[in-house]
């Protein structure tokens, strides 16, 4: 496995691109412009990136003979859905990152006509920034917590998510969109409950988690987000592909893997 890093390979760099060469089974790629509030008054970066970066990778791709996996999300939807999007409803972004995003996946289709497009969503791992680790953070460092309760997505644990991107590539997908969200459906609220639980739990400390459940209005950002945008994983069942862990079975595996201080 090859992972370059930005300064090895830039999404927003025709040449950078161009140049990648080697013997390749599959390039999947993670990398993105995701700063979703700030997408809105860099737009050009966000497109750069967001758009134009699959289309070269998929070129890229067609030319070193390998297949292409790419990361989607599930803000190329507008959320007014009130059951799980299957691959085949249509979009609707309402931020300029989600409309960079959405026209990644179309132009990266367009110019790779064998590419896999794995649209994710609401994303935590060890690794790096996430709600739940922000939410641990400030109830340990013993802030009030509010936190938006009208706005419903499915959260997803990376690890898992790993792992259905192996399964995707060992079963040779076929070309399309896939939905790979984690199977139970959150609001931010009470996944943030959850999330602080599983650490106290993991940790003994005695004591009250309190969250208070606020409107969407209540938190205003540039970016408008969708109100739903559960992910429905019947495409992937139907290729053999088992569903993820359980949130509070990934949050316990979650809480353990976090560094200390989170
Ligand atoms: N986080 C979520 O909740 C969520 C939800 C749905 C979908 N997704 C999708 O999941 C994928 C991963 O998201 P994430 O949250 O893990 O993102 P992230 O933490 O922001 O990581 C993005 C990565 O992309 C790299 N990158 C940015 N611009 C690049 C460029 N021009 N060339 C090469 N690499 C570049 C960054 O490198 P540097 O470290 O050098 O900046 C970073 O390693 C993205 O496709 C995102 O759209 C995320």
């Amino acid at each position: 496995v090859a992972a370059p890093s930005r300064s090895e390979l830039d999404l927003s760099s025709e040449e950078s691109v161009r140049a990648l060469a080697g013997d390749f089974e599959w390039i999947v790629n993670c990398a993105a412009y995701t700063a979703v509030d700030k997408a809105e008054v860099e737009q050009d970066a966000a497109h750069a990136i967001n758009a134009l970066g699959p289309e070269r990778l998929g070129r890229a791709a067609s030319r070193l003979g390998a297949r292409i996996l790419h990361v989607s999300t599930d803000f190329v939807f507008d959320g007014r859905a009130q059951s799980p999007y299957t691959e085949e409803q249509p979009t609707h972004a309402l931020g300029a990152y989600g409309r960079s995003k959405l026209e990644g996946e179309e132009r990266l289709l367009q110019v790779n006509a064998d590419s896999v497009v794995a649209r994710t969503a609401w994303l935590y791992g060890p690794n790096g920034g996430s709600f739940p680790r922000t939410m641990i953070r400030a109830w340990l460092a013993g802030k009030t917590l509010r936190v938006v309760a009208d706005q419903v997505g499915s959260p997803t644990y990376t690890a898992d998510l790993a792992r259905v991107m192996v399964d995707l590539i060992e079963k040779g997908a076929p070309a399309g969109v896939f939905h790979t969200a984690g199977p139970e459906p959150r609001t931010w609220h009470a996944f943030a409950i959850e999330a602080i639980e599983a650490y106290r739990r993991s940790k003994g400390i005695e004591r009250s988690v309190e969250v208070e459940p606020i409107r969407t209005e209540d938190w205003p950002t540039p970016a408008a987000r969708p109100a739903y945008s559960v992910l429905d994983f019947g495409k992937s069942s139907r290729l053999g592909i088992a569903p993820m862990r359980p949130v509070a079975e990934a949050l316990a595996e979650f809480v353990v893997r976090l560094p200390e201080p989170p």
